[in-house]
């Protein structure tokens, strides 16, 4: 047969040179991540005059593309995959799943139906066994691997308003003429339940927000006050989200008391776990997420404390019944007659029909690293942590803010006030301006947030690849940028 002119692909050595080709690429970028600066400092438009072209008609050479995905990408490339990179909640990835993801992109498995991928079907269904066995959630869980934290969230939401409103056929008929609903949570909790709550036509005004008590926990008394008086204004009080590692502080909530609530309240009690929840594979921090089973639902993040690539997430619940109960939808095309032989399709399980193979990087890297490395590089980030809480309560030109929950360190730069109550104006200004300057500055990658409604500076450290020198050189950093700004108020 004449080869095809109209195909795609290249002839297999050709392929061969160009996965050696972009091979080079990757370890080039891998080789300098501990001297590359974090940031690459180009503006916007800057970096949008470099892809201002028209849809390319003919296709170009393979060299010259490579050279620009080197300049324009990998060497301007925020590099979260190095040691200096210390905002919101983001891990560098690992080897493992590298090759994982490759692999994974190769096959082009769709994990929508379990003969279009039966083994990436079979490891979603382990790694969501493995998962829920580690945090000690349960031994017999139904979960599905989606994108994220939000995404997680937003599964694990969907499965309580459906199942709790079952009896009131809530997929069928929506929320129309149904008493409105209530949901509760931290202050402290993380944004995306907020999309979660408009998305599922909860509304905003609808979510109770409670406060915190001073380690940023919810106040429990404040929560039932707040359910109680919902109920007699005539609400209905339907879930109750807890949080195992807030996104401002790592606090994490009273587990086991929010399950008694949950309980005395019927609630569904769903546990966003998408920083945190890794941590309950702890032994010495079991006890701090206890209760932990007794949640209806836990959204974890891959891509954060156990190190995958983005993107990864994952919604456990009790059993796969609930997911399906959720989420299932017949229709002519999707059925197979072969169904009794224990296949489970995902398809039927979640929102998504088609689904990429997730699971694959997850389960490799587990297999190759075994788990208690990475338990042993959990537990390295959060010393990590803790010894930089304790450098910024010996140095005077900084004031710890929180002690080191999880593994976050929010703090201030004081510069010469030195007291930190003798001029807190000229403080919150310090720390406001210093994230922008830290930024154009470029070596460290950082961002900060707010506690009790003053600006903060917020380290997190979830990377393997850092050490304590790497903390010791981002207080330097801090300080020297710091100095300049101080300077200039
Ligand atoms: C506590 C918490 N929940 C949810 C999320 C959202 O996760 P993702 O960014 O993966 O959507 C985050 C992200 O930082 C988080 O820290």
């Amino acid at each position: 047969m004449k080869s095809n002119p109209i195909t795609l692909d290249k002839s297999l050595p050709e392929f061969e040179e160009l996965i050696h080709k972009t091979v080079q690429l990757v370890l080039n970028r891998y080789k300098n991540i501990e001297t590359a600066d974090a940031y690459s400092k180009y503006t916007p438009l800057q970096v949008r005059e470099w892809f201002n072209e028209p849809l390319p008609q003919e296709g170009m050479d393979m060299d010259a593309l490579f050279a620009e995905i080197k300049e324009k990408i990998l060497d301007t490339a925020t590099l979260n995959i190095g040691p200096k990179f210390y905002a919101y909640v983001v891990s560098g990835g690992n080897q493992v799943s590298i090759l994982a993801e490759f692999i994974a992109a190769a096959l082009n498995q769709n994990v929508a139906k379990w003969h279009l991928a039966p083994a990436m079907s079979e490891i979603e269904m382990r790694v969501i066994q493995w998962t829920s066995k580690l945090l000690g959630f349960s031994n017999t869980a139904g979960g599905v691997l989606v994108s994220g934290g939000s995404a997680a969230n937003l599964t694990g939401l969907t499965v309580a308003r459906n199942t709790v409103f079952e009896k009131h056929q809530i997929r069928k008929k929506g929320l129309f003429a149904m008493k409105p609903l209530t949901i509760y949570a931290s202050e402290e909790t993380h944004s995306c339940i907020d999309k979660s709550v408009e998305l599922l036509g909860i509304g905003t005004d609808h979510y109770r927000k409670i406060p915190v008590n001073k380690n940023y926990e919810i106040n429990t008394i404040k929560l039932t006050e707040a359910i109680e008086n919902d109920i007699k204004n005539g609400f209905q009080p339907f879930c109750l989200v807890g949080s195992i590692g807030t996104v401002n502080t790592g606090a994490t909530d009273a587990i086991n008391e929010l399950a008694d609530i949950a309980k005395k309240y019927n609630l569904w009690f769903h546990i966003d776990g998408a920083y945190g929840g890794l941590v309950a594979s702890l032994d010495w921090l079991k006890n701090k997420v206890k209760g932990i089973d007794r949640a209806d639902s836990l959204a974890v993040d891959f891509h954060k404390w156990l190190y995958q690539p983005f993107e990864a997430g994952c919604l456990l619940v009790k059993n796969w019944d609930t997911l399906k109960d959720a989420y299932f939808k017949s229709a002519s095309y999707l059925t197979s007659d072969v169904n009794s032989d224990g296949r489970k399709d995902f398809t039927e399980h979640h929102f998504q029909l088609s689904r990429n193979a997730k699971a694959l990087k997850v389960w490799m890297s587990i297999k190759a690293y075994g788990i208690n490395k990475i338990k042993r590089a959990i537990q390295n980030d959060i010393d990590i942590a803790r010894f930089t809480a304790k450098k910024i309560t010996e140095y005077p030109d900084f004031e710890l803010c929180t002690p080191s929950n999880m593994s976050i360190a929010c703090f201030r730069y004081v510069g010469s006030v030195r007291n930190v109550n003798a001029n807190p104006e000229k403080i919150d200004k310090l720390n406001q301006l210093l994230i922008p300057a830290l930024e154009k500055d470029g070596r460290i990658f950082f961002t900060g947030t707010k506690l009790k409604n003053r600006p903060v500076l917020r380290a997190c450290f979830i990377n393997h690849r850092l050490k304590p020198e790497h903390a010791l050189n981002m207080l330097q950093i801090i300080r020297e940028v710091g100095q300049e700004v101080e300077k200039s108020l």
